[in-house]
């Protein structure tokens, strides 16, 4: 049973996002890839339109996603104003600061200077006079951390983004931020990290605490970058991420334990009458304190077949444990 629904549209579930007011679809699309410069505008206007016409409310950038940067928010910032059904109080956007995004010495890291300015930047590129979360996108060990949170704390009380959350920070540090923030009633609404099945490392100690501290936690790279989809079963294909020369996922991450598992986790999507790429989406989202899986696309055929992913009965003790049995090999 899901505990975390909070609500259901008939096309989308939502969920709760931690204790705060905010429900989140339970797929959310990511633009870090394929929304750049070099992407073809019309493939990515017609993956956002879809997306929000199937209740994807919930849409992730940050300052660096293109290329070149800050690209992808010029792309999303064109297709909201093109599609105006994508009305803005319907929509959660939510971008980031603190990876490198500009040359010399302000424009990497989570400093109060950066953030703030990278903050205004892609507002600038998006069109928009407000994010709905803005993110510490890591946790940078030069910046003093009370620096970067009490920057969250001034962003959200100037209006320029309502809530905030932090991304990939150490269990620790996570802590620090949620207590700082809360202390200054603020609340971290979300934490966001890497959950797939090639990536169980949060479930040990950062979603436990992020449910504790009432913090929501999305999942990004649901599918490993495409790994956990039929996309390499046999080869690398010419238009896939792999295969792209500005791609993150890099071949040598292919290696033949990997293959093998895909096949393996291939066989068992089938029998359950789905594809891999669902039964992945699937495997994440039974975590009911996943709020949401941030899923990145190429085409609306992939859209659509993410978009399948709870469709089909929950994991049997049986299967949950060949899984286990298959990742662990
Ligand atoms: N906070 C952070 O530091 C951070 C880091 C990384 C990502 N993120 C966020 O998470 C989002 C998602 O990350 P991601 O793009 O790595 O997610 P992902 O969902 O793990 O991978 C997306 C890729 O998988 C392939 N794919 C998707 N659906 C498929 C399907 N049904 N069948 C076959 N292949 C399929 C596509 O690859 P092809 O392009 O090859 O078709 C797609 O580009 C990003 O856009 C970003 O918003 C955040």
């Amino acid at each position: 049973m899901n505990t975390n629904l909070d609500r259901y549209d008939g096309r989308m579930r939502y969920r709760r996002c931690g204790q705060s007011g905010i429900v989140l679809p339970e797929i959310s699309l990511g633009l870090w890839h394929n929304f750049g410069e070099n992407d073809r505008f019309s493939t990515g206007s017609d993956m956002v339109r879809y997306a929000f016409e199937q209740g994807i409310t919930h849409f992730d950038l940050a300052n660096n996603y293109g290329p070149p940067p800050g690209s992808a928010e010029e792309t999303f910032g064109r297709i909201l104003k093109q599609t105006p059904s994508m009305r803005r109080e319907e929509l959660i956007i939510s971008t980031k600061a603190g990876h490198e995004m500009w040359p010399g010495p302000y424009g990497d890291g989570s400093s109060r200077k950066m953030l703030l300015s990278s903050l205004d930047q892609s507002l600038k590129r998006m069109q928009l006079d407000y994010v709905d979360i803005f993110y510490s996108h890591r946790y940078d060990s030069l910046t003093p951390i009370e620096e970067t949170l009490q920057t969250l704390v001034d962003i959200v009380r100037s209006g320029k983004a309502y809530y905030v959350g932090i991304s990939k920070y150490p269990a620790h540090e996570a802590d620090f931020a949620y207590k700082y923030l809360r202390d200054r009633d603020v609340r971290c609404l979300v934490y966001q990290g890497r959950y797939s099945m090639f990536n169980r490392e949060p479930a040990t100690e950062i979603l436990p605490r992020a449910n504790e501290a009432g913090c929501g936690f999305v999942a990004f790279s649901p599918l490993a970058q495409g790994l956990l989809t039929d996309r390499y079963l046999n080869g690398i294909p010419e238009n896939s991420r792999m295969a792209r020369p500005d791609g993150y996922l890099q071949q040598d991450q292919l290696t033949p334990e990997i293959h093998a598992r895909i096949r393996a986790l291939n066989e068992l999507a089938k029998q359950r009458g789905q594809t891999l790429a669902e039964m992945a989406l699937a495997w994440v989202l039974q975590d009911q304190r996943v709020t949401s899986v941030i899923i990145g696309a190429s085409s609306v055929a992939q859209l659509k077949d993410n978009l399948r992913a709870t469709e089909k009965p929950e994991f049997s003790p049986d299967e949950l444990q060949t899984i286990d049995t298959i990742l662990n090999s």
